[in-house]
């Protein structure tokens, strides 16, 4: 069956995909990064600056109240997209990283102690590294990583032997952004539940790409960022069981999260608002509902399919190139493929992509762990996403062929 999406007609929604790169037409392959904006996520920004640019929560005045009102609604199209219980679940950040921090600190100070053990894993992002690491350094507490096997997939059974008395979070990825592993989440939510842990899923690259509930997963914390989902940079998203948010302390403190403030006491109000100080990134909130609706127009199980196609097709055809080898090669992958041509540098490997007009990523892809896992200094990545086509990935490898001559 083809299952494949109308991408012309996906396609002309994004004005940046007609752009010329070195006078190629642009293969856009750097989805991972972050992913283009459909005209409809442009118009909606357009349209609050030239309509109604005004704060929120702050006024009665029309302006005001228009701006709340579509702010808000974004929060509402949050819950239904990741079917979290209740709307005050869903907290605004700056991206998945702020959101992942602000979990690190306020879940830190208030549970983790000298000696406790937080748990992530070998396939960490740098932003689902280094905030557990600062808080064991300010709490005297120890970071255990989950192994992984050289496909790039977690060893569990590591896993399961880490979890004991004093393990106080798992935070863990949904999708390596290097790998393109997708981990089995369910698995490592149901093992610290019977642990008595609560368990944070880093779902930057999941979101994007298939449908997620939270719900179902029964995570304690979830987090991504909408510009990998066509929304604008600026806007990430923390879902938290409002269990958690009961109890958590402030994380910053400032205008909007405050219920009563006098110079001897301050009172907090509570979720979302106690989360989100002083004024927001409002324009890009807004935008963001546009892009949901987008999304979900198209169809999360049609994106999936699509971008399945494309890794299918993208693996095979690299695959049969000798001197390429594939980093990654799990059995359920995202459609992200990092590779090296052998015996050259990937920024070389980049650079004359970008000659052909493709736009691929290179470097250690803030994994640095993954790289020195692998022994190599640093990857090119090709990240696919429901507008790209077929016929693009033909074109890629018969470029990254040229480029490989050239190089040799
Ligand atoms: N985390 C993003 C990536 O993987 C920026 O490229």
């Amino acid at each position: 069956m083809n299952t494949l999406l109308n991408t012309d007609q996906i396609r002309s929604h994004f004005p940046i995909l007609s752009t010329k790169v070195n006078g190629k037409p642009l293969v856009y392959f750097d989805n991972a990064a972050t992913s283009q904006k459909p005209q409809v996520v442009i118009d909606a920004l357009v349209n609050y600056y030239s309509h109604y640019n005004s704060n929120v929560h702050r006024g009665v005045h029309t302006l005001s109240q228009l701006a709340t009102t579509a702010y808000e609604a974004t929060r509402q199209k949050v819950q239904k997209l990741l079917n979290a219980a209740q709307l005050s679940e869903i907290i605004y950040t700056k991206g998945t990283t702020d959101a992942i921090n602000l979990v690190a600190y306020t879940y830190g100070e208030m549970f983790v102690e000298a000696g406790d053990e937080i748990i992530i894993s070998a396939m960490e992002h740098h932003a689902n590294i280094v905030p557990w690491q600062m808080l064991c350094e300010r709490k005297n507490a120890v970071l255990r990583v989950i192994p992984m096997q050289k496909n790039g997939e977690l060893i569990l059974e590591e896993y399961a032997k880490l979890l004991n008395e004093k393990t106080k979070m798992v935070a863990i990825c949904h999708v390596s952004n290097t790998l393109g592993t997708i981990n089995d989440v369910e698995h490592i939510i149901e093992l610290a539940h019977k642990n008595n842990t609560p368990v944070l899923i880093d779902a930057a690259q999941s979101v994007p790409h298939f449908l997620v509930d939270v719900q179902a997963l029964n995570c304690d914390f979830l987090v991504f960022s909408a510009h990998k989902l066509c929304a604008p940079t600026g806007v990430g998203v923390l879902y938290a069981q409002q269990k958690w948010l009961d109890v958590l302390p402030p994380y910053q403190g400032g205008g909007a999260m405050i219920d009563k403030v006098s110079f001897e006491q301050t009172t907090y109000l509570g979720a979302p608002q106690r989360f989100e100080p002083g004024t927001p990134n409002i324009a890009d909130v807004i935008a963001f509902a546009a892009a949901i609706d987008y999304v979900q127009d198209i169809g999360f199980e049609h994106i999936a399919a699509q971008e399945q196609q494309l890794l299918a097709h993208a693996t095979q055809l690299m695959q049969a190139i000798p001197e390429v080898e594939i980093i990654g090669t799990a059995h359920h992958k995202a459609s992200v493929i990092s590779f090296n041509v052998k015996n050259v540098h990937p920024y070389d490997v980049g650079l004359l992509l970008d000659k052909y007009g493709v736009a691929v990523r290179t470097g250690h892809h803030c994994t640095q762990p993954i790289m020195a896992f692998y022994g190599v200094a640093g990857t090119c990545r090709a990240s696919f996403a429901f507008y790209n086509t077929t016929q693009e990935v033909d074109y890629f490898v018969e470029s990254l062929k040229k480029v490989i001559v050239m190089l040799q």
